[in-house]
């Protein structure tokens, strides 16, 4: 099976098996099957966030199981989607019936199984602000079970799923816990700039969506027309020590607090920085406004902008000492 309409990179891979996953059971059914619980698997929700560098041999299960359901309870909203809904549509969802948090993180690709794994984060909040539960099918038992906020070990861009317990549950549902009474965030970036300019000065969730979607739309390259999977490094977390030490020879070093001691620095300056911003090398290359995302531009391979990813972290690691570490799945 080719997966090359299956990521957002558009690299063309092949599948040795795939299953398609429409209700929780069907894992049960496909994993009573000692065949299949022997293969090297890949949960695929969007392929929005990995890269394909070679032919997947073992089994692709596509996540596709559907519905969104909502209870309120005073100021509160319980939602709970299906790890196969379109994560940008459960946004929606939301935001049309005035269920507050999820707003900023308006039109980050995917599905809502993916959503806790790296714990999305954009424009000042992150997944485990809204996170309530979720449900997951544990391979090894054919068990389901619930994990909690706490379970989930969130981080920046990081989660239990993808430390350890990497590659051992498919998660089938998340709950989220949303609020009637809108905390309304615009303090990252441009947000409230962008508010200003459209004359907005009390702000609704839904202003904050569209507002988040234009400053997105203009940084970031769809993928429908040029392959990429956002940003392809984590903003680096350094000690505030070793942060001074940097300053000293580039005073202008953007960066963020990082919790006590720690330091996060902007990955797109440091890469443009080393003058790769909208280089073209080969057929991959970054992007013309963020550095931080590469590309496919047609006919890349897998293994072309894994080598072109290699070369950015030299460079980086030479001009400033800090190891950039890759924030997409490497699927080799
Ligand atoms: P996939 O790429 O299909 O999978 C990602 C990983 O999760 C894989 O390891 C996969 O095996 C695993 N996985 C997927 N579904 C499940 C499941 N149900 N159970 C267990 N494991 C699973 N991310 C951000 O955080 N913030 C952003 O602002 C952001 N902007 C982006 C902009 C663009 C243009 C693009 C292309 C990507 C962006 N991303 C961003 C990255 C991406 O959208 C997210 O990581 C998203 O959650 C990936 O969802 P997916 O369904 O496509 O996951
Ligand atoms: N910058 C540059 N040059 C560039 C790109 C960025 O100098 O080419 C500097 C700018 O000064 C800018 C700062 O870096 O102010 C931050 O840039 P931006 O606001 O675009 O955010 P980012 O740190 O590059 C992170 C996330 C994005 C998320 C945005 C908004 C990571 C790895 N990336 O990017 O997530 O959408 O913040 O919150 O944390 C993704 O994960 O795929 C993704 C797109």
């Amino acid at each position: 099976v080719s997966l090359k309409n299956l990521n957002t990179f558009g690299i063309e891979a092949y599948a040795r098996y795939f299953a398609e996953i429409s209700r929780e059971d069907e894992l049960v059914e496909l994993f009573a099957d000692e065949q299949w619980k022997q293969l090297p698997r890949l949960i695929l929700g969007g392929g929005s966030n990995m890269l394909m560098v070679s032919d997947f041999d073992g089994l692709v299960i596509r996540m596709n199981i559907r519905g969104i359901e909502h209870h309120i309870n005073n100021d509160e909203v319980f939602v709970e989607a299906g790890a196969g809904e379109v994560w940008n549509d459960l946004v929606n969802f939301c935001v049309d019936r005035n269920f507050a948090g999820m707003e900023n993180l308006s039109l980050i690709p995917g599905s809502v199984g993916a959503s806790p794994i790296q714990n999305i984060g954009a424009y000042g909040v992150e997944l485990k602000d809204v996170f309530y539960k979720c449900h997951a099918f544990e391979i090894a038992t054919g068990a389901f079970k619930t994990f909690s906020k706490e379970d989930c070990r969130f981080g920046y861009r990081e989660s239990v799923f993808k430390s350890d317990l990497k590659g051992q549950y498919i998660i089938t549902l998340v709950k989220f816990k949303l609020s009637l009474n809108p905390n309304i965030n615009i303090t990252y970036g441009a947000i409230g700039q962008e508010l200003a300019a459209r004359g907005i000065t009390e702000p609704t969730i839904k202003d904050v969506s569209q507002v988040v979607s234009h400053i997105r739309v203009s940084k970031l390259p769809d993928p429908s027309t040029i392959g990429n999977a956002g940003s392809f490094f984590k903003n680096p977390v350094i000690p505030v020590d070793k942060f001074e030490l940097l300053k000293t020879n580039h005073p202008d070093a953007v960066n963020y607090p990082a919790g006590e001691g720690f330091i996060k620095l902007a990955a797109g300056w440091l890469i443009e920085q080393c003058g790769w911003k909208g280089k073209v090398v080969g057929n991959t290359g970054t992007w013309k406004n963020q550095a931080l995302v590469l590309v496919n531009h047609g006919g890349a391979t897998g293994q072309e902008v894994y080598n072109f990813s290699s070369q950015i972290i030299d460079s980086v690691y030479q001009k400033f000492g800090v190891q950039l570490e890759r924030e997409v799945n490497i699927i080799a």
